[in-house]
């Protein structure tokens, strides 16, 4: 890689010009070539300065021209440089040298020049990522320039929230552009079924947000949820279909049951060692009881509670959870991420950490012992088998999917701990769940999962729980031009489902602010629910965790309300919209039962 390089006696606009410009500078459309020799500079006033090329490179004639925006200015400027491409014809003739040289260094420049710069950086910032391609005919809000209409999104606890209250202005669908993102809003349980299901097959992609290729080895597609639609995603969830969607009469589901009930016993145990009647952080243990359950179902192995490399990876697992479930600027605003350099690095290390500890701790075992003339003992050796035999997967495929399956125990153990927080403001509620737990096991065993069906206002809490957080359904992106309610929409939209309307709104709920299990209950007491109740999504994407999150869920939450009245000393609050507690949240107070 070479260099941009200025020299003063090139430059004549009063000697406040670039003496160098670092090559380091990320480009719009990757990083530099030669091929992108030709410079314009109209935006830094270099007017004077004409375009040469040295090293056998000259001024590239035709294509778009590249400019150079500084991207950190203190009086003396010493930047890094962004280079982006310049607005056709809106750029004069400027001078340039390519050499292999390595420093930076932008001098002096005046206060005039440096203002001036900030505009031309915000303007082209504007230009390049200005929407390319309008949604079509469905209407929305006009969007700002840079920022899309993302300032609508403000004041909102949530941006589903606030994509309510525009469905009020707009309709039932509309479009809105946040940062250079064309995105569709679908508001109403038709719509939404157009999209999952009618039309799945054309909404099968995930928004490419540069976060998620951090988490997966720089690369989405890595992930189950957060990849595109693909040959290959078919074959995952195939694979994955047995073990995390058992049912009820298979004896992956009695596995799941015996899991449980080993697991159960060590954290009873666990929360036994808590200090009692004062507030105490009981996440950690209702995050390792749902690890064990995982690892054990899906791997065979346990860990113990004291053991620190298993504690560190619950909470990068539980740290991946909070962090998806967060929205940030710099998804829709990429040219942000220079900001982000640190988190992401951060968000890569958990990654990395995560899959260290499975293949140190659970794969190599795995592996040893592999008898493939066996039926599977597990999940792992299933996808161990399917590696020797499907030329189409490698071994990457088998450790991320291994990897995004045991990440599910966190979503089970952020729902736990909703759900308790639920409890212990609604105290009504867990009076009836003890009542039921105690009817069911005669004080003299933990529950089990052949329990459920006799204790349907438990099931409902959970249900209500996951209708009052109101989870987001992941969003989904076109993947090829085509239409919902006969609007065009273009390839590459992102389509946001509004499932926080179905869950919240008056349409679909009587008195939907209020946190009634009963209402997942018919007269006879047997569990209802709602078409329009899609916690789990619905379509060819839907979630195929969710027998699991019903099995564990349960257990866990009815094991220790059997046990333990549950308080609070501090008043808790969950983030709507999100089946997330942040990894340090709310602490409870466990008072044992008699
Ligand atoms: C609180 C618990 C959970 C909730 C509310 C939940 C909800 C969802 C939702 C809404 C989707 C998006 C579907 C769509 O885009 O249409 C999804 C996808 C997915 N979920 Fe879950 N989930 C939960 C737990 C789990 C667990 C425990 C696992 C794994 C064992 C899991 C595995 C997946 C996978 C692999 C996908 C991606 C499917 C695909 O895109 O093809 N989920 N989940």
């Amino acid at each position: 890689m070479g260099r941009w390089v200025w020299s003063r006696a090139e430059c004549g606009s009063s000697g406040d010009c670039l003496e160098e410009v670092s090559k380091s500078a990320v480009c719009a459309r990757g990083p530099i070539t030669d091929d992108l020799m030709c410079l314009k500079m109209m935006t830094f006033g270099l007017a004077k300065c004409t375009i040469t090329g040295v090293d056998g490179h000259g001024p590239r004639d035709g294509g778009t021209p590249i400019l150079l925006v500084a991207g950190a200015a203190t009086g003396h400027l010493q930047a890094n440089l962004q280079i982006a491409a310049a607005p056709p014809g809106g750029a004069r003739e400027g001078s340039c040298h390519w050499s292999r040289t390595n420093s930076v260094n932008l001098s002096v420049l005046g206060a005039d020049m440096l203002a001036l710069l900030c505009l031309c950086v915000v303007l082209l910032v504007w230009w390049f990522s200005r929407p390319k391609k309008s949604p079509s005919t469905i209407p929305g809000p006009r969007p700002w320039p840079l920022i899309g209409s993302m300032h609508l999104l403000a004041g909102h606890e949530t941006p589903f929230q606030a994509f309510t209250a525009l469905s009020r202005v707009y309709g039932d669908i509309f479009s809105i552009h946040l940062g250079s993102a064309s995105c569709v809003v679908v508001n109403n349980f038709k719509l939404i079924k157009e999209v999952l299901i009618a039309k799945g097959g054309d909404f099968g992609g995930r928004p490419d947000f540069a976060r998620f290729h951090k988490l997966f080895g720089g690369d989405r597609n890595n992930s189950l949820a957060l990849c595109d639609w693909s040959s290959l995603q078919k074959t995952r969830r195939s694979i994955a279909r047995t073990y995390c969607s058992p049912r009820f009469t298979s004896l992956q589901y009695d596995r799941v049951n015996n899991v449980g009930e080993e697991e159960l016993k060590s954290f009873l145990h666990q929360l036994d060692q808590l200090p009692h009647g004062q507030p105490c952080n009981v996440k950690p243990a209702v995050l390792m009881v749902c690890a064990n359950m995982f690892t054990q179902y899906m791997c065979s192995t346990s860990f113990a509670y004291e053991d620190k490399g298993f504690q560190k990876i619950v909470r990068y697992f539980d740290e991946i959870f909070w962090e998806i479930n967060q929205g940030y600027a710099v998804d829709f605003l990429p040219w942000l991420l220079p900001v982000y350099t640190g988190h992401m690095k951060k968000i890569s290390n958990w990654a990395t950490e995560i899959r260290q500890f499975i293949l140190s701790r659970i794969i190599d075992k795995h592996r040893a012992t592999l008898d493939t003339n066996s039926p599977p003992r597990d999940f792992t050796d299933a996808l161990l088998m399917h590696l020797e035999e499907d030329p189409n997967m490698n071994w990457q495929h088998i450790i991320f999917e291994l990897e995004d399956f045991l990440g599910g125990h966190s979503a089970i153990g952020n729902l736990v701990m909703v759900t308790l927080a639920a409890v212990v403001d609604h105290p009504e509620v867990a009076k009836r769940i003890q009542e039921e737990v105690d009817q069911v096991t005669g004080g003299t065993r933990c529950p089990n999962l052949f329990d459920k069906a006799a204790m349907p206002y438990t099931e409902a809490t959970i249900l209500e729980t996951l209708r009052t957080a109101s989870s987001p359904i992941v969003p989904h992106v076109a993947s090829k031009d085509t239409e919902i309610d006969g609007h065009e929409v273009s390839k590459g939209t992102i389509v946001f489902i509004n499932n926080y309307e179905l869950n919240q709104g008056d349409a679909y709920w009587d008195e939907p602010g209020l946190f009634k299990p009963e209402r997942f209950l018919s007269s006879t007491g047997n569990i209802v629910k709602p078409a329009h109740f899609i916690p789990f999504s619905t379509g060819k994407r839907t979630c195929i965790g969710q027998r699991l999150v019903q099995c564990f869920s349960f257990v866990v939450l009815a094991t220790l309300l059997q046990y333990y009245d549950v308080s609070t000393k501090e008043s808790v609050k969950v983030q709507p919209g999100c089946v997330a507690v942040p990894p340090d949240c709310f602490k409870l107070v466990l008072t044992p039962r008699k």
